[in-house]
C-alpha cells in the first residue's frame, strides 16, 4: 500500500454517510438472511432492478426456514425474469445447508460463509461487513476499479496472482475500527456504482481524488488492467473426500474420457445432491464442507467443492472406488488440485 492510500478508509467512510445509498430495503437491518439475499440478487443484477424482486421473494419467503422448505420450483419461478439461474438454485440450497447443518443459523464470519453454496469470497465479506462488522475486504468488480485506479494498480488481473495482491492491497487499506467496516464497504461499491465509474469517472465529485494515482496520471481509463482470458466455461463439481477409521482414502479412476480421463480422483459429483444420494453419511454433522476450490482448466473453470467424511471400517467407497493407504494414493496420477487437496495439512 502507498502511504497516500492509507487515508482511504476515512474519506470513503465520511463520504457514504453523507452521500452514500441509505435507503435502500434491504439496509434497513442487519438482519443476514435479507443482507444475504439482496446481495446474491445484486450480484449479476442492478440496484433498480433488484427492487421489486427482492420485496416479493421477502414476501413469499419471510426468513431462512420458508426458503429451506419451499419447492426449488417456486423458488425458480419467483426468480424468473432476474436471469442467471443457478443464483436462484444455490440461493435454495444454501438456506437449506444452514437450516440443516447450521442449526437454521447464518454463521458469523466470512470464512465460514465462504464455504456456503452460492457464496464467493467478495459476497462473504459484504454480508460479514455489514452484519457483523468483520474487518474483511470485498472486491467485486466495482470495488476492483475504485481500487485499482487509487494504488494506481497496473498488474494484469488476467493473471490469478495479480488477483490475489490486489485482495491483500484491499486488506491493508481496510479501516481499523470494526465498526466503520459496514459504511466503508457500502461506500466502496457506491463509489464504484456511481463516481467511479468504468467510462466516464466523475472524479471532480470523488472524496479521494487527492490520494488516487490514476487522477494524479491523468488516465483513470487505464484501469484496471484486465487482458482477454479464454471464455472458460463454469463447471461446478462436488468431490467426496472419504477416509475409513485406518486414515484410507476412497478413489476412483477416472472414464478414458471427459476431465481427468483415466486419472484417479476423489469420487466427483455434478451437485450436492448426487453426491449425498451416493453417500449419505456426507450430509452429518460429522461431514466437513471445504471452502471451494477454483482450478482453471484449459476450456474450463472447475469451482470444487470437496466434502470430508469418515466411513465406517468395512464400507464400501462410491461409484465402485478403492481404499488406498498413504503410500498408495501418493503414487497414482492425480489431477493436481485433488492432490494438493490431500497433501494440504489439516
Ligand atoms: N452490489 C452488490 N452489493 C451491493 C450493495 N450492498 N449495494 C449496492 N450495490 C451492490
Amino acid at each position: 500500500m502507498t502511504p497516500r492510500a492509507a487515508g482511504l478508509a476515512s474519506r470513503v467512510v465520511r463520504w457514504q454517510r453523507q452521500h452514500g445509498r441509505h435507503d435502500l430495503p434491504w439496509q434497513q437491518g442487519r438482519d443476514p438472511y435479507s443482507v444475504w439475499l439482496s446481495e446474491i440478487m445484486l450480484q449479476q443484477t442492478q440496484v433498480s432492478t433488484v427492487k421489486a424482486y427482492y420485496a416479493r421473494f421477502l414476501e413469499r419467503f419471510p426468513d431462512l426456514q420458508s426458503l429451506a422448505a419451499a419447492k426449488e420450483d417456486e423458488v425458480l419461478a419467483l426468480w424468473s425474469g432476474l436471469g442467471y439461474y443457478s443464483r436462484a438454485r444455490r440461493l435454495h440450497q444454501c438456506a437449506r445447508v444452514i437450516a440443516e447443518h447450521h442449526g437454521g443459523v447464518f454463521p458469523g464470519t466470512a470464512a465460514e460463509l465462504m464455504t456456503l453454496p452460492g457464496i464467493g469470497r467478495s459476497t462473504a465479506a459484504a454480508i460479514a461487513s455489514f452484519c457483523f462488522q468483520e474487518r474483511v475486504a470485498i472486491l467485486d468488480g466495482n470495488v476492483k476499479r475504485v481500487l485499482t485506479r487509487v494504488l494506481g494498480f497496473a498488474e494484469d488481473l488476467a493473471q490469478p496472482r495479480h488477483e490475489q495482491l490486489l485482495w491483500r492491497e484491499a486488506e491493508a487499506l481496510l479501516p481499523r475500527d470494526p465498526a466503520q467496516m459496514p459504511a466503508y464497504s457500502q461506500g466502496l461499491m457506491d463509489l464504484g456504482a456511481s463516481v467511479c465509474s468504468a467510462r466516464q469517472p466523475m472524479c471532480a465529485q470523488c472524496p479521494v481524488q487527492d490520494i488516487c494515482v490514476a487522477y494524479l496520471e491523468g488516465d483513470p481509463g487505464r484501469y484496471p488492467v484486465k487482458t482477454r482470458r479464454l471464455a472458460r466455461k463454469q463447471v461446478a463439481l462436488w468431490l467426496l473426500h472419504a477416509s475409513d477409521t485406518q486414515g484410507r482414502i476412497g478413489l476412483v479412476q477416472r472414464p478414458a474420457t471427459g476431465i481427468w480421463a483415466r486419472l484417479h480422483s476423489l469420487p466427483a459429483f455434478e451437485s450436492q445432491e448426487a453426491l449425498l444420494a451416493a453417500c449419505p453419511q456426507a450430509g452429518a454433522p460429522a461431514a466437513r464442507q471445504h471452502a471451494p476450490i477454483r482450478h482453471a482448466l484449459t476450456h474450463r473453470e472447475l469451482e470444487l467443492h470437496v466434502v470430508s467424511v469418515r466411513l465406517r471400517r468395512g464400507m464400501a467407497v462410491p461409484q465402485d472406488g478403492t481404499w488406498f493407504e498413504g503410500a498408495a494414493w501418493r503414487a497414482l496420477a492425480l489431477p493436481a488440485p485433488v492432490r494438493k487437496f490431500l497433501e494440504a495439512p489439516r
